[in-house]
């Protein structure tokens, strides 16, 4: 049988999801069980951090996967504002933690736009989480959805650490990280972004960014009202 890489990625990715969630589950149980001292819960939660990394990576490589398999988008009604509201819900609490808060600035009657729904999701998760990520400690996230004459636009804008104007031409490459995250180590793989183009451009949308290093980013993408 002959296979392609992305057949063989795809594959080993999911292949990864039961160990690796089995490995969790018994972490968990093992916390659970109680009697572990301070430096076993310790070690107990980092491997636990590492294991949500591990995920992370598997599911970005099922969606790195999916986009170079180039198959045909499966569309239905794609409720842009009820997918930004969901993704408000599932950001909420690392929000919460960087004490970011998000402003959700949606217009009455935005249609719906005919789209993969659950890849477009997954492009709102990426920014609305970068917009967190790349945040200062109590800044702010602005998502607003608009109406447009051919379709509908979201942006997601951040008071976040900015990029570099020599990063900017780069950040949509797979596995480019921009140098400077303000001394902090953010963590991530880099491929989130190429995922958001990518996927827009299968729609035959647009995503465009500007930023203002300090100040804050502004990530919009385009989606048409008529699929081509
Ligand atoms: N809102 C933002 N503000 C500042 N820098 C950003 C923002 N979004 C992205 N970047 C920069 O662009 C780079 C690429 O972003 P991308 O989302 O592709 O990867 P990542 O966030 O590093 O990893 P992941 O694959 O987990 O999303 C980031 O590493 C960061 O340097
Ligand atoms: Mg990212």
């Amino acid at each position: 049988m002959h296979s392609t890489w992305t057949e063989v990625v795809s594959i080993i990715a999911h292949d990864l999801k039961t160990p690796i969630s089995s490995v969790k589950g018994y972490i968990e149980l093992m916390q659970v069980a109680g009697e572990l001292n301070e430096r076993q819960q310790q070690f107990s939660e980092r491997a636990l951090h590492s294991l949500q990394q591990m995920e992370q990576l598997v599911a970005r490589l099922l969606e790195l996967s999916w986009i170079d398999a180039d198959r045909p988008l499966q569309r239905d009604d794609c409720h842009l504002a009820e997918l930004v509201a969901r993704s408000a819900e599932l950001v909420a609490e690392l929000a919460r933690r960087r004490d970011v808060t998000i402003h959700l600035e949606i217009e009455p009657e935005v249609s719906v736009v005919p789209a993969e729904s659950r890849r477009i999701e997954q492009v709102i998760l990426n920014l609305m989480s970068n917009a967190i990520k790349y945040n200062r400690q109590g800044g702010d996230v602005w998502v607003s959805v608009k109406n447009k004459p051919d379709g509908i636009e979201v942006s997601v804008r951040d008071t976040g650490i900015g990029i570099a104007p020599e990063d900017q031409p780069h950040i949509f490459e797979r596995f480019y990280r921009a140098s400077v995250h303000s001394g902090e180590e953010i963590e991530g793989t880099g491929l989130g972004l190429s995922i958001v183009k990518a996927v827009v451009e299968k729609h035959h949308g647009e995503v465009s960014v500007e930023s203002v290093v300090g100040e804050g980013t502004t990530f919009r993408f385009w989606l048409p009202r008529v699929a081509e």
